[in-house]
């Protein structure tokens, strides 16, 4: 199936602050140089805010990483849980159509969202409250057919138990998921056949169907005011370097790194000089920054593979605003950059900037812009 970016896009995408401190927080899980490991749970995070993922969605996550925008785009149309098109207000239905559940009605269910919902997937019904689509096997065969609905699956279906479930989410119900044919689980819907014993003490529904009861947000989507999803290790390492840091000593940077701050999209401006007088490591040299762009006027480094507007502003505060200066590094000022680029360590030798810089002052933009479509410096 051709996954595509939807024709009508926004213009612009922004986390909310309790999703941005939330991804905030998430990056840090990650060692200094692979925070892109945290681009899954930050399209996530993107798609659950606005209900499906947008190109400018996708690029932010990707400039809030340090990516190129091509790497979170491969990220985003490769897994089918991204949705690439508006979905329904209220729900997405995901109907399984794979064999177990194809062979116990899963037609007959697709037939009834084309009737109730839209006669096309990945459609918005008429008044935007629902959307459909066929999935691949969801891994609940034993009770097929099935669907996802919002975050909880629904079993055991026929087409008037998925319409008295649609009716029922649309009045703004959320029905109990699990069997919907009066089964505890997966057991034979004749009972159980071994293990009767434990029969008599189970609690009302199954484990799943229980925490989804007890939660009662089933379509619900994630907003970043979950108690239970914060990022309790960012208050836990803050905690731990708090001595150190008033006894005087300088905290590990393992610690530093955990402040969301660390790895804020938008570091304080800072002079050059004094930015750079912060941190000079012990290994490499510092290259000559200037005070500002020459003529006011930067270039733009994110026509470098790898720079997005994070690292670009990173460079504005060490000094660094064109191409040739970028271009003229040698590999021991490569090892410095490298060490001071606070969250995105490593970044100038394994995006090869120097290189590409080279190309761009010795063959201009639009030779580089060729050349970097295969990656070609
Ligand atoms: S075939 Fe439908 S869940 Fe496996």
């Amino acid at each position: 199936m051709l996954r595509r970016l939807y024709h009508d896009q926004p213009a612009s995408f922004a986390f909310t602050p309790a999703n941005l401190a939330w991804a905030e927080g998430q990056i840090t899980k990650y060692p200094e140089g692979r925070q892109a490991s945290a681009v899954i749970p930050l399209l996530w995070r993107a798609q659950e805010q606005e209900g499906w993922l947008t190109r400018p969605a996708i690029e932010y996550v990707a400039d809030m990483l340090g990516m190129a925008h091509i790497r979170a785009l491969e990220v985003a149309t490769f897994y089918f849980m991204f949705q690439l098109s508006p979905v329904g207000r209220i729900a997405h239905v995901q109907i399984c159509g794979t064999t177990s559940c194809m062979i116990c009605g899963a037609e007959e269910l697709i037939a009834l969202c084309k009737e109730l919902i839209s006669p096309y997937p990945h459609t918005p019904s008429a008044d935007g409250r629902f959307s459909w689509e066929e999935v691949e096997c969801m891994g609940a065969c034993a009770n097929a057919p099935m669907a996802q609905i919002g975050k909880d699956y629904y079993e055991d279906l026929t087409p008037e138990k998925l319409r008295a479930l649609i009716a029922r989410f649309a009045e703004g119900e959320v029905p109990v998921p699990g069997p919907q044919n009066g089964r505890y689980a997966s057991e034979p819907i004749t009972g159980l056949t071994a293990l009767k014993e434990f029969e008599s003490g189970r609690r009302q529904y199954n484990a799943s169907a229980e925490r989804a009861v007890e939660i009662g947000e089933t379509v619900k989507r994630i907003d970043g005011t979950e108690v239970a999803l914060r990022t309790p290790w960012v208050e836990a390492r803050s905690r731990a370097a708090a001595p150190a840091a008033a006894k005087g000593t300088v905290p590990e940077p393992a610690a530093a790194a955990a402040s969301p701050a660390a790895v804020a999209p938008a570091p304080p401006a800072a002079a050059p000089a004094a930015a750079a007088a912060a941190a000079v490591p012990a290994e490499g040299r510092q290259p000559e920054g200037l005070a500002g762009p020459r003529g006011g006027q930067a270039d733009n480094l994110k026509e470098i593979e790898g720079i997005g507007p994070v690292l670009e502003k990173l460079c504005h505060e060490l000094g660094f605003f064109h191409f040739d200066q970028i271009a003229n590094w040698s590999d021991a000022e490569v090892a410095w950059v490298d060490q001071n680029l606070k969250g995105f360590k490593g970044r100038v030798t394994r995006d090869r900037w120097v290189a590409q810089a080279r190309i761009i002052v010795a063959e201009g933009l639009e030779a580089f812009r060729i050349r970097a479509k295969t990656n070609d410096y």
